[in-house]
């Protein structure tokens, strides 16, 4: 693609070294992207807003809005070279606009605190759920039974917050250790072995689910089932699943070595990710309609299928297990990513050392996780605006923070650095750098307002 990408010369060095390769890169980045987003998220998402017409419009979302905003974190991370609200001041000042670029960083630094505070309880289930697998309660589950059991765990304010409290604490740990390298070998094994397990779950959704009903619900779009909350949504859930939005990428951009091509590397990861969430959706959706669940039913969705599969297959106890135990690491190395920013802040502004930072910031993210994690049990009546507190949290991160963030750093990179400094960075005015500046001048700014208007009813609904 762009291997005759030309080594720029006398550009700033990162103060943290740099990825030993090129696929060191891409497995951080495809480490903070596959996580929840793709196998708990994507699902329950899709089931809520109707299948097919959502499952299209995320895919747009993820090819014009998601793709264009990736390479543009990376080339601001890597152009800039410090944690992303250093970074952003910079660029700003470098390229002749305002130091107050910086609140696109604070901004993500925000988002992701928040994130993390629900991520952290819901990764505290997937850990719950490795117990449990191996306890073997699923072996010949029902329906209802898994449902049940999923409803008295979820019930228990204890154990959830147990849950969240031990996950929580595993990712501080790792965090103010440093010892984010290690991670690089997890993730070059966690993904391919989700992968393969995934597969063994697809067969046996082949063979034993509704396949054909699981096809048609993700790939027949109604787009009367198409609200402006659903558009909304699928856009967040693109942003949400890439990791895309608050700075993380730009982040690791930054320790990106100056001869990788920023175009390839996106497009990797985004292939990868978003094969994965598709992947977890036809796992999912036959297993719905072969059970008689409902696919609106909510973040418990993956909680209640999965089991219900394992229960059955031969093997069920230990591929249980290992997926749930797979599913928790895809989950902590999200969890580290989403944690970085703020730490990385703490360390760098106010000169707090690694451990203390990550003591500082954890456990804020655990207190502000309390309000989330008995949103499903103490506080489920205690709704306003978009629901629980859970939903409101999840909203406001995804739906707002993600895409705004992402419109004001595709608008920084398109409109703001000069042509010369991101041809620079995407290796030269070759066609594939022209459409990335087609898509993030116009289409994906133009579409994230778009989706934005929609969402507070200033644009006409769609015909039903
Ligand atoms: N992409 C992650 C997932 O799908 C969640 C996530 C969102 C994230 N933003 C992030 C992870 C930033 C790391 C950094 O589960």
């Amino acid at each position: 693609m762009l291997s005759n990408q030309e080594p720029a010369t006398g550009k700033r060095k990162s103060l943290h070294g740099h990825w030993s390769s090129r696929m060191a890169f891409i497995l951080a980045v495809m480490g903070s992207a596959v996580g929840l987003g793709n196998i708990w998220k994507f699902p329950y998402i899709a089931g809520q807003n109707g299948g097919g017409a959502f499952v299209l419009v995320y895919l747009l979302c993820v090819v014009l809005i998601g793709m264009p905003v990736m390479m543009s974190e990376i080339l601001i991370g890597r152009r800039g070279r410090r944690n992303p609200i250093a970074t952003m001041t910079l660029l700003g000042a470098e390229e002749g606009s305002s130091r107050h670029w910086k609140f696109v960083g604070t901004m993500g630094v925000v988002a992701g605190i928040l994130i993390l505070s629900y991520y952290s309880v819901i990764a505290g289930w997937t850990v719950a759920y490795i117990l449990k697998s191996a306890s073997g309660v699923f072996v010949n589950a029902t329906g209802e039974t898994v449902s049940a059991e999923f409803g008295r765990f979820v019930g228990s304010w204890q154990l959830v917050v147990l849950a969240h409290t031990a996950f929580m604490a595993l990712t501080i740990f790792v965090v103010a250790r440093g010892v984010e390298r290690g991670l690089e070998q997890a993730v070059r094994f966690m993904v391919p072995a989700l992968l393969l397990l995934l597969f063994v779950l697809l067969i046996y959704s082949i063979t034993s689910g509704s396949f054909g009903a699981g096809l048609a619900f993700m790939f027949t779009p109604d787009f009367g089932a198409l609200t402006r909350d659903s558009v909304l949504a699928a856009l967040g859930q693109a942003f949400f699943t890439l990791s895309i939005g608050m700075g993380a990428i730009m982040a690791y951009g930054a320790y990106l070595p100056e001869e990788t091509s920023i175009t390839a590397s996106s497009g990797a990861v985004v292939i990868g990710d978003t094969s994965i969430a598709i992947l977890a959706g036809l796992v999912i959706f036959p297993l719905v309609f072969a059970n008689g669940l409902d696919p609106a039913d909510g973040p418990g969705l993956v909680f209640q299928t999965l089991p219900l599969a394992f229960g059955q297959m031969s093997g069920g106890v230990f591929f249980s297990t290992i997926f749930f135990v797979l599913l928790s690491f895809a989950a902590w190395t999200s969890g580290i990513g989403l944690m970085e920013p703020a730490v990385a802040y703490l360390v760098e502004r106010f000169h707090r050392s690694r451990a203390e930072a990550a003591v500082i910031v954890g456990g804020s993210i655990w207190l502000l996780g309390l309000a989330t994690a008995l949103s499903f049990n103490v506080l489920a009546d205690f709704k306003f605006y978009k629901g629980t507190i859970f939903d409101n949290i999840d909203h406001l991160t995804s739906n707002i923070l993600l895409p705004l963030g992402g419109l004001f750093i595709v608008i920084f990179a398109g409109w703001v650095m000069c042509r010369n400094s991101t041809a620079e960075e995407l290796g030269g005015h070759g066609p594939l750098y022209r459409v990335w500046r087609l898509l993030a001048r116009f289409v994906a700014p133009v579409g994230i307002l778009f989706v934005f208007l929609k969402a507070v009813g200033l644009l006409p609904e769609f015909a039903a």
